[in-house]
């Protein structure tokens, strides 16, 4: 075991010292890609310190905390998918939980509607954070270095600070109304004086540090008990918020058996419910499965229709079946099943687009940006992770906890808050995902790892929301259907659909004028091609003894490898 002193003196001084970052980088002995540079490069400094793919997406999900806070976060929850060297697989849900005061209709107003921005702008937004948990329940379980060797790169970027990247300093401005509304928000992401920062001013955060610096020193006593434990219950005495010390003390992260799913010779290890990124993403392989999509071709009508069909059928189930298991009954092996995918669309026509026929979803894409991160991590030993986190909305709640120094998330959004009603992201839902005390709202986070006889060949996951899913399955198609090299897979113009609204949204790029034409004929009439990015699906894949990190070239983030 390395020594704690020597590994935290190691750790804290190469944070600075590491190699620049691209969108690819590879290695021999570790790559990481997230969507922050520094925190990339953290993660290689703890593989160079002895640390093994564990460890150090542990150190990155700490660093994004500090160098990504529209998503990284310790107040927020994510899952992570875990393929040891050794053949074991195991998933952690450290996916926030509802108050133990939360209740079905607390969003519903005293004629059944819903209240504008309470479940996505106030502190009754707010759910049980699982981040710290989950991260350090990972660490002890399957890291090889001290909890302080490990920790020590966040508490020193936020203590020491780092330049502002151009993307940070525009999203701080962007949003500083709405963190004016909160005093700490607003010292948090302003200079003193309330003034803005600036590209390549120094971005120090001070009561981060010392909240990292105490997890360093105590573990999660520290942060679900304690000082800060008073200070979020403190904050949530400021409004209108519901968690108590009880929720806090009380809550656990959760290892869960990951789905495990075949396509075409491949295994899929990917993110069980609470998530219905798993779920979804195996039973659209199993629907696609029996279809030659390499022949087929990239982005040629009859393939977009195809996979439309596959995505419009899955989330329609996602809407009625999907939610915390703890909490209904969700026909796991059902939705899973070969057999149940081959009846599920058996009434796919290769002429003719279903009708999504349902009313009342919302719209896809509100003001809010789907924000939530992911990373891909492999080591030499052939340890992989994939690990995806998340605050909901870009910085969440835009709560940062006075005396703290972390942002909450504004996760309660993804319940179901009234049956058939869209949320966020124009996901809607039923009972499995109804409000409950102590409940995992679902999610679409879809960390997954893909092997081919026994071994790790590629890691991938992504944000966006409900376009988490169907990303996914666009890079796994893309790697194993069309050939394609994972940065052409990652970087290959993305679609969209998701059962409600009935639309297919594209990037520029996706879908040819001749493709949207062809698809029109079919009865595809709505759709809609976007301004932004779908997804940011930080990757990496073994070749050989090469491993590659792959950086979605959507995003300024950037791969590391040694
Ligand atoms: N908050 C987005 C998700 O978990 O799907």
């Amino acid at each position: 075991m390395y020594s704690t002193s020597k590994a935290v003196l190691a750790l804290a001084v190469a944070v600075f010292a590491a190699p620049a970052v691209a969108g690819v980088a590879q290695g021999a002995n570790g790559v990481v890609a997230s969507r922050s540079p520094l925190a990339s490069d953290v993660g290689i400094e703890v593989m160079k310190a002895g640390g093994n793919a564990v460890d150090a997406a542990v150190a990155v999900g700490f660093a994004l905390a500090v160098t990504y806070p529209s998503a990284g976060n310790l107040g927020g929850g994510g899952f992570m998918v875990v393929r040891l060297a050794n053949g074991d697989i195991v998933a952690n849900d450290h996916r926030e939980t509802a108050p133990a005061q939360a209740s079905r209709d607390m969003y519903l107003d005293q004629k059944g509607e819903l209240v504008a921005g309470l479940s996505t702008a106030s502190h009754l937004a707010v759910g049980v954070p699982g981040t710290v948990a989950g991260l350090l329940d990972a660490l002890a379980a399957y890291g090889t270095l001290p909890r302080e060797a490990v920790l020590a790169p966040a508490v020193k970027l936020a203590k020491d600070g780092f330049p502002l990247p151009a993307d940070l300093a525009a999203q701080f401005e962007r949003l500083r109304e709405r963190f004016a509304q909160y005093p700490a928000s607003l010292r948090q992401f302003t200079k003193p004086g309330d003034k803005p920062y600036q590209v390549g001013d120094t971005f120090r955060q001070a009561d981060l540090a010392a909240t990292l610096e105490r997890i360093a020193k105590n573990g999660r006593a520290s942060f679900y008990g304690g000082r800060n434990a008073d200070l979020i219950v403190a904050e949530m005495h400021r409004s209108n918020g519901l968690i108590t010390h009880q929720d806090l003390m009380t809550y656990r992260s959760v290892w869960r058996a990951p789905i495990r799913a075949t396509y075409r010779g491949y295994e899929i290890l990917s993110m069980p419910p609470p998530s219905s990124g798993g779920a979804l993403l195996a039973q659209m392989l199993n629907m696609l499965e029996p279809f030659d999509i390499g022949a087929m071709g990239y982005g040629e009508p009859a393939t977009v229709h195809l996979m439309v069909e596959a995505e419009r059928r899955a989330y329609a189930d996602r809407a009625e079946h999907l939610g915390d298991p703890d909490f209904y009954d969700v026909p796991l092996a059902m939705l899973t099943a070969k057999d149940y995918a081959r009846e599920r669309f058996s009434d796919f026509d290769p002429d003719l687009a279903t009708r999504s026929e349902l009313i009342g979803a919302g719209t896809l894409w509100p003001e809010e940006s789907p924000e939530t991160t992911h990373v891909s991590v492999i080591d030499r030993a052939g340890n992989a992770v994939a690990y995806t986190t998340t605050l909901n909305h870009g910085y969440g709640s835009k709560i940062v906890v006075d005396g703290a120094g972390f942002l909450l998330n504004n996760e309660m959004d993804d319940f179901s808050a009234k049956e058939n009603t869209a949320n966020t992201y124009g996901l809607i839902g039923r009972e499995a995902n109804a409000i409950g005390p102590r409940k995992r709202m679902l999610s679409s986070m879809t960390p997954t790892i893909v092997l081919k006889d026994g071994e790790v060949v590629f890691v991938t996951g992504s944000p966006g929301g409900s376009t988490i899913i169907t990303t996914v399955l666009q890079v796994v198609v893309n790697v194993i259907d069309h050939g394609m090299d994972l940065d052409e897979a990652v970087a290959a113009p993305r679609f969209h659909h998701q059962w409600l609204p009935d639309r297919v949204v594209f990037e520029q790029g996706a879908l040819s004028p001749e493709t949207q034409s062809t698809l029109a004929g079919l009865g595809h009439v709505n759709l809609a091609e976007i301004a932004f990015r779908i997804g940011d699906a930080n990757s990496a894949v073994r070749i050989g003894d090469t491993l590659i990190g792959v950086a979605d070239p959507r995003n300024p983030g950037g791969a590391a490898g040694f």
